[in-house]
């Protein structure tokens, strides 16, 4: 299952939330994080592993095959962007970025899709192939953060894109939200050591945080009720399918 990250507005926090809701994740089922910012991407500062030159990137330029980008950082496989002003050079082809996402789909059960912030070609919520992934909309506590969520809503919305909720970010009682927003499955605190794990490249989950403790809060519940749920339906296709196709392949036999 895909669940993709998203807010038209940039600096929300999408990847610092994607990331370490990730990581919580992969400690319980097989996961995968892709930073799908191909030219503004910068989870790799938090990974630490910037100077990896095997990027979505160069597998879009054709550089190399798509398991030589997937890289481990514990128990989570990453794909990660070129960090680097080379980046503009990417060759970029929308199906190539699409084959990656389902490449990943076909061997992970959580695919985490960070994506950018923008609503122009090279987001692949606009391109008009399907991807089946619920988004969770990251909004920032402020004036124009909470009109951006409002906005981001309304266009996933019109994209028939189901939303899961939205998660409040760098929360300081600034505006009203939950007179506004009616969707809100988590409120994250603001926390300067959130700052801190992009210098260190240390993911926050790994450490003691205000921060910390709500995401695994909201990861706690997003998989024991909603992956799980999901998960089961899953391998239940799964295992249907594999049995018409042997009741099939054993009528041809019979045949
Ligand atoms: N809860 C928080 N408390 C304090 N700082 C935060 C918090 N969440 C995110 N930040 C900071 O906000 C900045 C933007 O975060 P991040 O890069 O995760 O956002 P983004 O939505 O992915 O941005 P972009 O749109 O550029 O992809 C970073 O410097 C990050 O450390
Ligand atoms: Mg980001």
């Amino acid at each position: 299952m895909k669940i993709g990250f998203y807010n038209i507005q940039g600096g929300t926090g999408k990847t610092t939330i994607a990331a370490n809701m990730a990581y919580y994740i992969s400690e319980i089922i097989r996961t995968i994080y892709i930073d799908c910012d191909i030219y503004g991407g910068n989870s790799a500062i938090l990974f630490d592993m910037e100077t990896d030159p095997n990027t979505l990137n160069a597998y879009l330029d054709g550089k190399c095959p798509i398991d030589d980008i997937i890289h481990e950082y514990d128990n989570l496989s990453v794909i990660l962007c070129d960090t680097t002003p080379n980046a503009f050079n990417t060759d970029f082809d929308i199906n190539r970025l699409l084959d990656v996402i389902n490449y990943a789909d076909e061997k992970y059960d959580v695919v985490i899709l960070d994506l950018p912030p923008n609503i122009t070609e090279g987001n692949i919520l606009f391109s008009n192939e399907e991807i089946s992934s619920k988004m969770i909309v990251v909004a920032e506590d402020s004036v124009p953060g909470i009109a951006g969520a409002l906005k981001t809503i309304e266009l996933l919305n019109a994209l028939d894109i189901k939303i899961i909720g939205t998660i409040v970010n760098k929360d300081r009682n600034i505006v009203d939200y939950e007179d506004i927003l009616n969707n809100i499955i988590a409120i994250m605190p603001y926390d300067k050591k959130v700052e801190e794990q992009w210098i260190e490249g240390t993911l926050i989950i790994k450490k003691r945080s205000s921060f910390g403790k709500e995401l695994t809060f909201l990861a706690e519940e997003l998989t024991g009720s909603y992956i799980e749920k999901d998960l089961a339906t899953i391998r239940a296709l799964k295992i249907a399918k594999e049995f018409k196709s042997k009741a099939l392949g054993k009528f041809d036999d019979e045949s």
